[in-house]
């Protein structure tokens, strides 16, 4: 058990890779947070049935309102935050098309999740986390912005603000402790996932290591970004997706 005592948030994390990031964090000793729009109680009772520790929240990470009492609560009732995984997004609904067809709105809606979302988290938890003179902010970009992903032009220039906020935030919070990283995964297979084959053959050409990517991949560099085995690493985003783009 590497993070033992420690208290996580995972937004995001009613399904998909966001559940993956709170059963491996919960496995590893860690008290975790559930905050999503959806329901997250089925992964509380996953993780309390493998003898581990959660809550869920009702949480739009977009509203500032949500992400401090998402943070409040943190505190109330596991009386600290350690680590915070920025991993709600707007994704698997996104429509891929040209770059003249996406809407304003639309434009404004995936921003408002998948940018200010991670900014009003890390405003939210900042506060306990300074006074603790510790803490890990984890934020989930994707490899899309180093493959340069054409069709859906707002979700990877989302994520390639996470690179930047990485960045900056890492130098403006490295004085309390506070270490901001970021996980670039690849295109992962999992239930929720219905990318087209052309494009999980492209993905895969593409690969040095020649296989599809699941949620299980990204664990590894989760724990380690959260644990103190990377106490001295900060700003970093790491690309994990089998050696497809190289940064
Ligand atoms: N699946 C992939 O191939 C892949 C690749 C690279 C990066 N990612 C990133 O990994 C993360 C998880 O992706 P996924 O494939 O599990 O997709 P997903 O859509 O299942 O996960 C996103 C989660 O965020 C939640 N969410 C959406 N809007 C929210 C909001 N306003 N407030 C709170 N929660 C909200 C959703 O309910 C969902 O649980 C995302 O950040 C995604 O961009 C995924």
């Amino acid at each position: 058990m590497r993070l033992g005592g420690r208290v996580a948030i995972v937004t995001g994390g009613a399904r998909h890779i966001g559940a993956a990031y709170c059963r491996k964090l919960a496995a590893e000793g860690a008290a975790v947070v559930i905050a999503d729009v959806l329901d997250g109680e089925g992964v509380v009772k996953e993780i309390a049935a493998a003898g581990g520790k959660a809550i869920a929240l009702k949480v739009d990470v977009s509203r500032e309102e949500d992400t401090e009492r998402m943070a409040a609560e943190a505190v109330q009732v596991f009386g600290r935050i350690d680590i915070l995984v920025n991993n709600a997004a707007i994704f698997l609904n996104i429509q891929r098309h040209p770059f003249y067809e996406i809407s304003a709105e639309e434009w404004d809606r995936v921003s408002a999740v998948n940018i200010k979302g991670p900014f009003l988290c890390a405003k939210a938890v900042f506060p306990q986390m300074k006074q603790q003179r510790s803490g890990k902010i984890i934020n989930i970009s994707s490899s899309t912005v180093f493959a340069g992903t054409p069709l859906f032009l707002h979700y990877v220039a989302s994520k390639a603000a996470l690179v930047g906020m990485t960045r900056s935030l890492a130098r403006e919070v490295g004085e309390f402790g506070i270490c901001v990283n970021a996980i670039a995964p690849g295109l992962v297979q999992h239930e929720g996932q219905n990318a087209p084959k052309e494009f999980t053959d492209f993905q895969l050409k593409a690969r040095s290591i020649k296989r599809l990517q699941t949620p299980e991949d990204l664990l590894g560099v989760l724990v380690y970004l959260a644990s103190s085995d990377s106490d001295f690493v900060t700003g970093q985003t790491l690309l994990v997706d089998g050696g497809s783009v190289f940064y």
